[in-house]
C-alpha cells in the first residue's frame, strides 16, 4: 500500500480511477478482517448510500493495537506530553496501550454500556482520551468526542442529539496557564438531559467534584480488580465507529458518522502515504482528539500503522512560546503536523525561540485546518523544517475522515499555498455555483468529489436527509465540499475557502447562523447577522451586526455581555473578534440577508459594495458603513 515515487503515485492514482474497487480491495487486505467483506463498494450518491467492504467483520482496535503485539509489544504506542513542564511525561508500549483499553473497556461494559450504545467523551488531552476512544471501539460502542472547551449548553445539545446515555469526563483539566473543572461543566450539560445513565470521572486534577450516587463514578474505583484482557467485538464494515459535530452553515452543529472498515482503511493509508511513515518514526500532531484531526492523525492512522503518536496536553505558548519546538527537541519528533492559526501566532515571536532548540530530528511537516498562506507556509519550510523538511499541506474535511488533497512528503510537490494533488481514490471535480461541469486546468470553481472513497461520511446523525441535502442534493451525483478551489496547469489545486456560510477561525468551523442564533440569546438583542473577515492570525475573525432592543444600551457592556452570552451557549472559541451595532440589516425584498455587502464592510472595503438597490431599504448600508469599526 506504500507509495514512494512520483511514478508509484501516478500509477495508483489511474489504478484508483479505472479500477477503484481493485486498487481498495488489494489495499483493505493488508488490515486484520474477523471476516473478509463478499463486495467491495456499493453505492449511489442520490440517497446517499454507501457501503465499503460489505459484510466484511473487523474491529478496528485490533488492527490498532492487538496486531502490533505479535511483532512489536515493546514499542511505545504513546508518548503523553503534560501541560505543565515540571510533570513527568508518560510513554505506553503496544502491550500497555492493550491491558488500558481493555481495563476501560470492561469498565465501560460494567457500566452496562452495549454494542451500538452512544459514549460522550469529554476530556482534556490525557491518555485516557485516547483510552477511552479505544475502550469504546473495542466494545463496540459509538463515540461522541465532544471537545473540552465546548460550553454546557453545547455539551446539552450533543448529548440530546446522539441520544448518549453515557460520559466520560475528568474533575479538571489544565491547558495553558488556566485550570478548569470540567465535570462541572458536564453537571451544567445536565440541566437540560435527563436521561443519562453513568459519568465515568478520571482524576486528572485531585479537585473537589460534585458526585451524584449510583450515577457518578470514580475511574480509579470502577478499574480495581477489572480484568486488563476484554475481547475485541465483532464490528460489521458498516457499523457506526463515530460521531463527530461539525457545523454546518444551517443550524445546529451536526453529527457526522463515520463507520469501521473504511474509516480504519483510508485513515490508515492516508497517514503511511502522506507523512511517506518510517518505522521508528514519532509523530506528532499538534490537534485536540476533539478534532477529527486528532480522531485520524493522532489516534486511528497511526496505530492502525504501529507508529509512535505523540498527545499534548498543553497549548503552543505555555509556559514559553518555544514550548512547540522543546517537545520536539525533548521526543525528538520526526513529523510534525499543526495548522496554519499555530505557524502565524509563534511566527510573531521570530526566530529565536525556535533557534534555541535542535530540530534535526524533524523530517517531514504538515498543516491542515485552512489555507496555509504563503508567508506562514515558507517560515514553517525555513525556520523549523531547516529547509530540508517536506511540508504537506492537507485538505480535508469532518467527512471525509481523512486527507483528501495534499502533496506525500518527498513524493509529489508542489507550490506554496497549494494543497496539490487528490490522493489516489479521490476524484475531484469542479462545477460553477449553477452546477455546470468545469473542464481542464487552470481554473476556478466550486470543489465537488464525483466518486466514493473509503472514508467518505455515510449520514448525519438520526438526520439522512439533512445529510442529502447538505453534501448530496447540491450537485447531482456529486459530493459538495464547501469550498472553492484553483485547479492550475499541472492539475494541483489551491483551496481558496469556503463558499457557503461557514467561516473558519483559527481552523475551528462555525456556521454563522450558530453563532446569530446563539448572540440572539442575549435579552438586549433583536437580530444579528455574522460574518466572517481576514484575521492575521487566526484566518477568519467573527464579525458581528447586532440590532439592539431599544431598552438595551449600546455600550462596552452590552459587548462584554454579548460575549458572555456565546461563551454559555457555545465556549470561548466562538468569541466575536468585533460587535458593531447596527440600526438595522441590509435585507432583500424576500427578507434574506445580503451578507456580501456585510462581508465588504468587514473587510473594509467599503468602496465597492455593488449593487445595492434590491434592498428593501438601501440607505442602511450607509449608517452601517460610516460606522464600521
Ligand atoms: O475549508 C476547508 C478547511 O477546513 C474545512 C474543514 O473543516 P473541518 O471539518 O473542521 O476539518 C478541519 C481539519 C481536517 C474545509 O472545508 N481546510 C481544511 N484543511 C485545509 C483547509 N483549507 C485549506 N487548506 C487546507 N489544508
Amino acid at each position: 500500500m506504500r507509495i514512494r515515487t512520483l511514478s508509484e503515485y501516478q500509477v495508483a492514482y489511474k489504478k484508483s480511477v479505472e479500477t477503484p474497487e481493485l486498487f481498495w480491495d488489494e489495499i483493505a487486505s493488508n488490515f486484520q478482517w474477523k471476516k473478509k467483506w463478499d463486495k467491495t463498494l456499493d453505492w449511489n450518491f442520490t440517497e446517499p448510500n454507501v457501503k465499503w467492504f460489505v459484510n466484511g467483520k473487523l474491529n478496528i482496535t485490533e488492527n490498532c493495537i492487538d496486531t502490533h503485539l505479535e511483532t512489536q509489544p515493546d514499542k511505545i504506542a504513546i508518548i503523553w506530553e503534560p501541560n505543565e513542564i515540571g510533570e513527568e511525561f508518560k510513554t505506553f508500549t503496544y502491550r500497555q496501550l492493550y491491558h488500558e483499553v481493555c481495563t476501560m473497556a470492561n469498565v465501560l461494559k460494567n457500566l452496562g454500556v452495549k454494542k451500538g450504545d452512544r459514549v460522550c467523551i469529554y476530556l482534556p488531552m490525557i491518555p485516557e482520551l485516547a483510552f477511552a476512544v479505544l475502550a469504546c471501539a473495542r466494545i463496540g460502542a459509538v463515540h461522541s468526542v465532544v471537545f473540552a472547551g465546548f460550553s454546557s449548553s453545547a455539551i446539552a445539545d450533543r448529548l440530546i442529539d446522539a441520544k448518549a446515555e453515557f460520559i466520560i469526563t475528568s474533575d479538571g483539566m489544565s491547558r495553558g496557564p488556566k485550570a478548569m473543572n470540567i465535570k462541572e461543566i458536564v453537571d451544567g450539560a445536565l440541566d437540560k438531559v435527563d436521561f443519562i445513565k453513568k459519568i465515568l470521572v478520571i482524576n486528572r486534577m485531585n479537585s473537589i467534584v460534585n458526585m451524584v450516587a449510583e450515577r457518578d463514578v470514580w475511574y480509579h474505583d470502577a478499574n480495581q480488580g477489572v480484568s486488563d484482557e476484554c475481547p475485541a467485538e465483532e464490528m460489521d464494515s458498516e457499523d457506526m465507529l463515530f460521531i463527530l459535530y461539525t457545523s454546518g452553515s444551517t443550524g445546529k452543529p451536526k453529527g457526522v458518522v463515520h463507520t469501521c472498515g473504511g474509516y480504519m482503511v483510508y485513515s490508515a493509508y492516508t497517514f503511511a502515504n502522506v507523512f511517506q511513515y518510517e518505522p521508528d518514526e514519532i509523530h506528532w500532531c499538534t490537534a485536540d482528539i476533539g478534532w477529527v484531526t486528532g480522531h485520524s492523525y493522532i489516534i486511528y492512522g497511526p496505530l492502525a500503522n504501529g507508529a509512535t503518536t505523540l498527545m499534548f496536553e498543553g497549548i503552543p505558548t505555555y509556559p514559553e512560546v518555544d514550548r512547540f519546538w522543546s517537545v520536539c527537541d525533548k521526543h525528538q519528533v520526526n513529523i510534525f503536523y499543526t495548522a496554519p492559526t499555530a505557524i502565524r501566532s509563534l511566527m510573531a515571536y521570530g526566530a529565536e525561540p525556535v533557534d534555541k532548540h535542535n530540530l534535526s530530528s524533524l523530517k517531514k511537516l504538515g498543516s491542515v485546518g485552512e489555507p496555509i498562506n504563503e508567508e506562514a507556509y515558507h517560515w514553517f519550510e525555513r525556520h523549523v523544517g531547516k529547509g530540508r523538511c517536506p511540508v504537506v499541506d492537507t485538505w480535508w474535511q469532518t467527512e471525509t475522515g481523512g486527507i483528501m488533497i495534499t502533496t506525500m512528503a518527498g513524493v509529489t510537490e508542489s507550490p506554496a499555498s497549494f494543497a496539490g494533488y487528490p490522493m489516489p481514490g479521490i476524484q475531484p471535480s469542479l462545477v460553477t455555483p449553477e452546477g455546470k461541469p468545469i473542464e481542464g486546468n487552470d481554473v476556478e470553481g466550486y470543489l465537488c468529489i464525483d466518486y466514493p472513497w473509503p472514508s467518505v461520511l455515510r449520514t448525519t446523525y438520526g438526520d439522512h436527509e439533512r445529510c442529502r441535502i447538505n453534501y448530496f442534493a447540491t450537485y447531482q451525483n456529486k459530493y459538495f465540499t464547501g469550498d472553492g478551489v484553483y485547479r492550475d496547469k499541472d492539475g494541483r489545486y489551491r483551496i481558496i475557502g469556503r463558499v457557503d456560510d461557514v467561516i473558519n477561525v483559527s481552523g475551528h468551523r462555525f456556521g454563522t447562523a450558530e453563532i446569530e442564533n446563539a448572540i440572539d440569546e442575549n435579552p438586549a438583542v433583536i437580530e444579528t447577522a455574522v460574518v466572517g473577515y481576514p484575521h492575521d492570525i487566526k484566518g477568519q475573525g467573527i464579525y458581528a451586526f447586532v440590532i439592539l432592543e431599544s431598552h438595551a444600551e449600546a455600550s462596552d457592556d452590552t459587548k462584554k455581555s454579548i460575549i458572555d452570552t456565546l461563551v454559555k451557549e457555545i465556549g470561548p472559541i466562538a468569541k466575536p473578534d468585533k460587535i458593531q451595532f447596527v440600526p438595522g440589516l441590509p435585507k432583500t425584498r424576500s427578507g434574506k440577508i445580503m451578507r456580501r455587502i456585510l462581508r465588504k464592510i468587514a473587510e473594509g472595503d467599503t468602496a465597492n459594495l455593488g449593487d445595492i438597490t434590491t434592498l428593501i431599504d438601501p440607505s442602511i448600508v450607509d449608517l452601517i458603513r460610516i460606522a464600521a469599526i
